[in-house]
């Protein structure tokens, strides 16, 4: 245990981080055995077909672990078609167009780089050994929350049923409402996290360093679909004091007036059903600047990722970092929302036992809450093996959001990770928390 330290992980081994990359696949499996067409058609714009992602899945295994990174290597596809599947090479909106493996050839090439796999992961013993594995099995399931955006977007009949039902929520304070936040006293604490306490934490997470805060109030629960109504109805959309003056200009330019998927009679669209929108559920594809929005309304503000990750990790009686919002034992379904098996999130107060410290509760899971904070490196950065992760998008006009969503693999969320996005984007499971000064 480092200085930082974070007690009770145990070592890691070759046959559980396999079972972990055998549980990535059999996700994207789940959702790439459906009908061929729907794998090779373009569901929007903003999304690659669902074989593109297939494929790329399979390139990246082939690329990190079966060649250690270097791309000038031959891999298991000629290089013109392993080029295609270069996500830096081909935006999303064109890959439809290109010569890409037909989904039997896709799901040949990710069974043969997985055999290969499975024999070489006999060598690796140790944490740096064993981390390309882990970090691969994250990308894989980092594509797997993609693909369930495609499938959210994709319009005809249901193809996925939902295959885990949730717990139930229990009356709680609205989160809109500062009655029902808690306090985080001011103080210092360690943002962030060291390689020796969390080997599978990608580069934009550590190291850790010690930080400071001032008091401030979170909220206990995410804000549900019932708070967004109350802003609609009190004609938030329409309310241009409450926007920022950026917010505002897209709020016109793309016509928003609720949340993606939902339409103006109340219902909506959810993986191809339609269906009343449940009062209770954390609300769900918003964009950054309707969350501003929403938090100016609402006589709050979005928390810093700072303030977040403090919420959620520290444990300010024994001054370190908890490995989880509720302590340092693994996550279980009755802890958090994870995995994607109910194609939904729980409803607010549904994880009591989930609670962090401070008490917030269903920071991991259910949806990525946006933050204020612009994406930026932590103090003494230094890049990963995959040295493209996160440095190219630092200083860019991204937000971040924290805590991971419903469709997120258990492997693939921490406390202490970082996602970014751009301001205008609604399709991914993004919802909000608000935060409050404390003067
Ligand atoms: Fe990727």
């Amino acid at each position: 245990m480092s200085d930082h330290g974070i007690p009770g992980r145990s070592a890691p081994d070759g046959s559980s981080v396999l079972a972990g990359l055998e549980a990535a696949r059999r996700r994207t499996e789940w959702l790439t055995e459906i009908d061929e067409p729907e794998l090779t058609a373009q569901h929007s714009p903003l999304m690659s077909p669902l074989v593109w992602d297939l494929a790329h899945i399979g390139q990246q295994e082939d690329l990190w672990l079966l060649r250690g990174g270097d791309a000038g290597a031959q891999g298991l596809l000629p290089a013109q078609i392993e080029k295609l599947y270069d996500a830096f090479e081909h935006p999303r909106a064109s890959r439809v167009a290109l010569p890409l493996l037909t989904p039997g050839e896709a799901r040949a090439y990710l069974a043969d780089v997985r055999g290969r796999v499975t024999d070489a992961i006999e060598h690796a013993t140790d944490d740096d050994a064993l981390f390309p594995y882990v970090m691969v099995e994250q990308h894989e399931q980092q594509h797997v929350e993609t693909m369930f955006a495609t499938h959210q977007l994709r319009s005809g009949a249901a193809v996925l049923d939902p295959r885990e039902v949730l717990p139930a929520g229990r009356p709680v304070v609205s989160g809109a409402r500062r009655e029902g936040s808690v306090l985080v006293p001011g103080g210092p604490f360690v943002l962030g996290v060291d390689a020796v306490d969390e080997p599978w934490s990608l580069d934009n997470e550590r190291p850790a360093h010690a930080a400071y805060l001032p008091a401030f109030r979170i909220g206990r629960v995410p804000v549900s679909n019932a708070d967004w109504r109350r802003f609609i109805a009190a004609g938030g959309y329409d309310a241009l004091h409450w926007w920022s003056a950026e917010g505002w200009a897209h709020r016109l330019e793309a016509g928003l007036e609720r949340p993606l998927f939902w339409s103006a009679d109340g219902s909506r669209r959810r993986f191809g059903v339609v269906e009343d929108i449940p009062p209770d559920e954390p609300v769900q594809h918003i964009g950054y600047h309707e969350a501003q929005a929403f938090a100016a309304w609402a006589g709050g503000r979005l928390p810093t990722e700072q303030e977040w990750e403090k919420a959620c990790a520290w444990d300010p009686a024994r001054g370190h970092r908890r490995r989880w919002p509720w302590g340092d034992s693994a996550w279980t379904p009755a802890l958090a929302n994870l995995g994607g098996g109910a194609l939904r999130p729980a409803p607010v107060g549904a994880y009591p036992a989930g609670a962090s410290a401070y008490g917030v509760e269903q920071l991991i899971g259910d949806v990525w809450e946006w933050t204020s904070s612009r994406f930026e490196p932590w103090p003494g950065f230094t890049r990963m093996l995959y040295s493209d992760c996160s440095a190219p998008f630092f200083g860019g006009d991204f937000r971040v959001l924290r805590g991971g969503s419903w469709a997120v693999g258990g492997a693939s969320i921490r406390p202490s990770f970082r996602n970014w996005d751009l301001p205008v984007r609604r399709q991914i499971f993004s919802g909000l928390r608000l935060a409050w000064d404390v003067v």
